[in-house]
């Protein structure tokens, strides 16, 4: 089955599907996307994922193209056409196409994008291992909380990542302290079993997975605490993992060279792992029952 993407108000064939050469978007980075979890052909956390793209518009003055019910009915179309049951959906709005020029056009009109595809389940060996997290400067600019497409630190960072072995980057400000990994929020449990994550604030994006994690673990009644964390917290921590649209709740068993605790993902972890597939799986019960 051939693979379709809606660009402004068109469904085409994906190898077809392009935008103009003075896209700002592809000229200035300067747009915003989402991108959210299918599953079960539904998709995960709808709502807290199209308000943060209405923040990410307003923070950066871009206007929202359509309502947010057509979006989501586009939405399900292009998850719908591309038959993904389990996958992705992205979003992308850029601030229009216009000729070079650093200041916003006149009459800007939103640039809309949407693609959805199939991803193969994480290997079970990143659950039932872990994965290695490589430290690095924070190198990106001090609006971390837009979901924006400038991802180039990101990009550099998952790149040095992935050569040094390691599936994700910690990024580390000018005090030590992790601020999140380059595609994924970053978690430790310290060793009187506190759950620790950076607080929301300009340094990070507030991961929708994020927030979920912190609902289940109020749920759960563990204690946890929102605030910075050293490199070296980390290291000494009883357990460390991410979190992500994609990545779920992932446990990370080594930084750097330090392996965490015993080198086994930790208790805390998998139960929030397994909370979390959990609250993914009750939600497309939910809609079904709702569309029944
Ligand atoms: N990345 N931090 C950064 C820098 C991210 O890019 C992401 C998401 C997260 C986690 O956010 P959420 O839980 O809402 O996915 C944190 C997406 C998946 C991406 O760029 O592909």
């Amino acid at each position: 089955m051939s693979r379709i993407a809606y660009v402004n108000g068109r469904y085409v064939p994906h190898k077809q599907a392009a935008v103009h050469i003075e896209d700002r978007g592809y000229q200035f980075a300067d747009g915003v996307y989402e991108v959210c979890a299918v599953w079960n052909g539904h998709i995960i956390d709808e709502g807290p994922h199209l308000d943060r793209l209405e923040r990410s518009l307003r923070e950066l003055r871009i206007g929202m193209p359509m309502s947010r019910q057509a979006l989501s009915l586009v939405m399900r179309e292009v998850i719908h056409r591309n038959a993904v049951d389990t996958g992705i959906i992205y979003v992308q709005m850029t601030r229009g196409v216009a000729p070079r020029d650093h200041p916003f056009p006149a009459i800007p009109e939103t640039q809309v994008v949407m693609t959805s595809r199939r991803i193969r389940p994480q290997p079970a060996k990143f659950g039932e291992d872990g994965v290695k997290a490589l430290t690095l400067p924070d190198i990106r600019w001090e609006r971390c909380d837009i979901k924006s497409v400038s991802l180039l630190p990101n990009v550099l960072a998952k790149q040095a990542a992935r050569e040094a072995g390691a599936y994700e980057a910690w990024l580390v400000d000018d005090d030590g302290l992790v601020t999140e990994g380059s595609s994924t929020n970053a978690w430790i449990v310290t060793r009187d079993a506190k759950l620790v994550t950076r607080s929301a604030s300009h340094a990070i994006l507030n991961g929708i997975t994020r927030l979920a994690v912190i609902e289940l673990a109020r749920g759960e009644g563990l204690q946890l605490e929102e605030r910075p964390f050293s490199v070296a917290e980390a290291k000494g921590a009883r357990e460390a993992f991410i979190t992500s649209t994609t990545s779920f709740v992932l446990p990370v068993t080594q930084i750097d060279d330090q392996v965490i605790a015993n080198g086994k993902p930790g208790s805390l972890t998998l139960k929030l792992r397994q909370r979390y597939m959990a609250h993914m799986g009750d939600q497309t019960r939910a809609e079904a029952a709702e569309s029944a």
